[in-house]
């Protein structure tokens, strides 16, 4: 039998993140029904924590669905394309080519603004391909955990809205990590995870629509994505299906914690601490893939150095280290580790634990990495000695 784990691995791959024992313990409450008034009322304040974690509108409909980041990508998708539904899908990464297909998959006619991986979208070229295949929707990946890339969703946003197309965006790897002010930015839904910078376990996902976004939705083809049976299961009590109370919990209690750190507070630790690795990482003699403007701060993609085998030093990482991190995906597998600071896992030991095991692992690979460089580069930025 395999046995449970028991050490702490230190996720620093792009998701989940490590979730606070605060957190893990609130999932040892009692079970309660998804019907008990208890669990209902609860269920009502969540909603406007997501609101004020998505900084959403007033009218806006925010919830969790029952299941990871992809599920709460199918909702928006499903309740906003339709058969004939005129999509503009930006894809610069792996999320947001799963974002164009599904919206295919639900009948959308998807016209694909491709850009290169590892760069932002161009906000001109968004404007020039909206000028020339106007779309009722334009879907947009925030934070592009393949790449490691920040895009410029405000401007794609306003750009949108100028051409009368409403803006879905991912906001998997960004909801708590970097400013998302759906809105401010007149974003008609957006979504994310748990597992990532809100610090709970993966199985419910955050989702929020605007109130322009609740009057444009189709109707559904999921039963269980159904917008207007959730609203039913959600505002009015009626029995949609037996959601998780204990998942809700602990996504209560991450909200709660991002509430007492502040929004902003939180962003900005989540950039301090990529500041800090990003020095290290570059004191090590290595680069990462996305241009400085261009980088996220919860996600780091790191280039693999010449002549270092990219698959043995995760899993050594892993094995001497119990540390996690992320393989390249598609076009970028074997080409880039994924190094996520999310949540819980964005703090200055964990970052200096990562550069000190990363040093000796990839010495041990013959890479030449000067001794003690990364965690000193680091050091000088997290205001260390
Ligand atoms: C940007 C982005 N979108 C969507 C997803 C899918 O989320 P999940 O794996 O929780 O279904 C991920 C997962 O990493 C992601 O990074």
């Amino acid at each position: 039998m395999i046995p449970l784990p028991e050490r702490e691995r230190i996720l620093l791959g792009p998701g989940p993140s490590m979730v606070s024992p605060r957190v893990m313990r609130t999932m040892a409450a009692p079970v309660l029904s998804h019907l008990d008034p208890d669990l209902m009322a609860m269920m009502d304040e969540l909603r406007g924590r997501l609101t004020a974690a998505f900084r959403a509108p007033e009218g806006s409909f925010s919830f969790a669905v029952s299941g990871t980041g992809t599920s709460a990508m199918e909702t928006a998708v499903a309740n906003l394309v339709g058969e004939g539904t005129r999509v503009l899908s930006i894809v610069g990464g792996y999320f947001a080519d799963r974002l164009a297909g599904m919206s295919e998959r639900y009948g959308g006619t998807v016209t694909r603004l491709s850009y290169e991986w590892g760069r932002a979208v161009d906000v001109d070229a968004v404007r020039r391909a909206l000028t020339a295949t106007p779309a009722d929707i334009v879907t947009i990946v925030h934070a592009e955990t393949s790449t490691g890339v920040l895009n410029p969703v405000e401007q794609v946003a306003a750009v949108a809205g100028e051409h009368g197309a409403l803006t879905v965006v991912d906001a998997v790897t960004s909801l708590g990590g970097h400013p998302l002010e759906v809105g401010k930015w007149g974003i008609g839904a957006a979504y994310s995870c748990a597992q990532k910078c809100v610090g709970a376990p993966s199985g419910v996902a955050p989702i929020t629509f605007s109130p322009a976004a609740l009057e444009r939705r189709v109707k559904a083809r999921s039963f269980y994505f159904d917008l207007g049976l959730l609203e039913d299961y959600w505002v009015r009590r009626k029995y949609h299906h037996t959601i998780c109370a204990s998942l809700l919990y602990a996504l209560r209690e991450a909200l709660l914690m991002v509430e007492e750190e502040g929004l902003e507070a939180r962003w900005a630790r989540h950039r301090h601490h990529h500041l800090a690795l990003a020095a290290g990482v570059g004191a090590m003699g290595l680069s990462l893939l996305p241009p400085e403007p261009e980088r996220l701060w919860t996600l780091n993609a790191i280039r693999v150095p010449e002549g270092v085998d990219e698959a043995a030093v995760r899993k050594r990482m892993l094995q001497q280290f119990d540390i996690e991190v992320g393989a390249g995906l598609g076009p970028l597998a074997g080409k880039i580790w994924r190094v996520g600071l999310m949540g819980a896992s964005s703090t200055p030991a964990i970052i200096l634990l990562f550069l000190g095991a990363f040093e000796s692992v990839l010495r041990a690979q013959g890479a030449a990495v000067p001794r003690g460089a990364g965690t000193a580069a680091a050091l000088d930025v997290l205001g260390g000695r």
